[in-house]
């Protein structure tokens, strides 16, 4: 089945193999020597944990090539399963905090982006995400500098940690981002508090065209009013990891589909979880909780309806 994927972390398909092999090239010290027992180290336990793991990988990353590496193999990878459509999710703040210029990363992605184009005929489009655990400034600085390449980014994004950092801190960076012509969606992670409260802001402040995760607009019968109404695509990831165990998400998405919500199914960082891609998500998914084959195809109808497909503005992007 031809598939589309609209939640995505480009940083969160490094795997462990790849990570080792930067490492030895840019002569950085990795805390685990080989790529199993890297990968036997991706525990966590909650968002921040993941997180913390998420940004210790980014250090390989250092070079044009390196971010051109890392997106084509995800592309690669992704197109070995049939997905002919992804729009991935890149935190240049965790690059240039570090002292890597928004170029270098942005035109390693584009790289291989254009190449697998051309190549395997996969299309992607890119969303810039911002890291809501730092500054409403350095949010602004980050869609500043994404300004000059604008034809390569499709929309705006809110990641990392949401716990005390809720969308209305955002306000501005979001009105300038919509006023810019970028898509909008924002991050309202399951494992957090006030979660709720953070999708009524997504609706009804910010205006985001899209919510990722989401899950518990489940818990409000006003909110699932509001967003069956709006058919506001919901970016839902059911990956098994130790803290969010997957028949759960499983489950609330059958719950979703149900109910009539435009509710997809995405990977959001693959590579630190346990290697699930779109196809054995999926996969798992339909297994857990017995979706139908129609149920399946409907999830794959409201990727390809939610996707930014047609937004973008670059010569070459859709
Ligand atoms: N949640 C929040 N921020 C993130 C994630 C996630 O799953 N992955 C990468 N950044
Ligand atoms: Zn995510």
């Amino acid at each position: 089945m031809p598939k589309a994927e609209l939640h995505v972390h480009v940083e969160g398909t490094l795997e462990p193999e790849l990570r080792v092999r930067l490492a030895e090239r840019n002569g950085v010290e990795l805390p685990y020597r080989t790529a199993d027992e890297l990968a036997a180290s991706y525990a966590y336990q909650d968002l921040s944990s993941f997180l913390a793991l998420y940004f210790s990988g980014m250090d390989v990353l250092r070079t044009e090539q390196d971010f051109f590496e890392l997106t084509y193999a995800y592309l690669q990878r992704v197109h070995a399963q049939n997905v002919v459509y992804t729009e991935m999710h890149f935190d240049p703040q965790a690059h240039t905090s570090r002292g890597i210029a928004f170029d270098t990363v942005i035109s390693g992605i584009r790289r291989a982006q254009e190449m697998a184009q051309d190549e395997l005929g996969i299309r992607s489009q890119l969303i810039l995400g911002i890291l809501r655990d730092m500054s409403a400034e350095s949010a602004m600085e980050a869609l500043e500098q994404s300004l000059a390449y604008r034809d390569w980014i499709v929309g705006v994004g809110l990641d990392s940690d949401e716990k005390g950092n809720p969308p209305v801190k955002f306000r501005e960076v979001f009105e300038r981002a919509r006023a810019e012509g970028y898509k909008l969606t924002m991050h309202c992670d399951h494992l957090q508090e006030n979660s709720v409260e953070h999708i009524r802001q997504c609706l009804d402040v910010i205006g985001v065209d899209r919510i990722d995760h989401g899950y518990h607009v489940l818990d409000d019968e006003g909110l699932i009013d509001d967003v069956r109404r709006r058919h506001m695509c919901l970016t839902f990831c059911t990956t098994s990891n130790p803290s969010d165990p997957a028949p759960r998400r499983a489950a609330e998405l059958k719950r979703a589909l149900e109910l009539g919500l435009n509710v997809t199914v995405n990977t959001d960082d693959p590579a630190y979880m346990r290697s699930y891609y779109l196809s054995e998500v999926l996969l798992n998914t339909q297994q857990a909780v017995g979706l139908s084959r129609e149920q399946v195809a409907e999830l794959a109808r409201n990727a390809f309806r939610s996707a930014w497909i047609g937004e973008g503005r670059g010569r070459r992007t859709l």
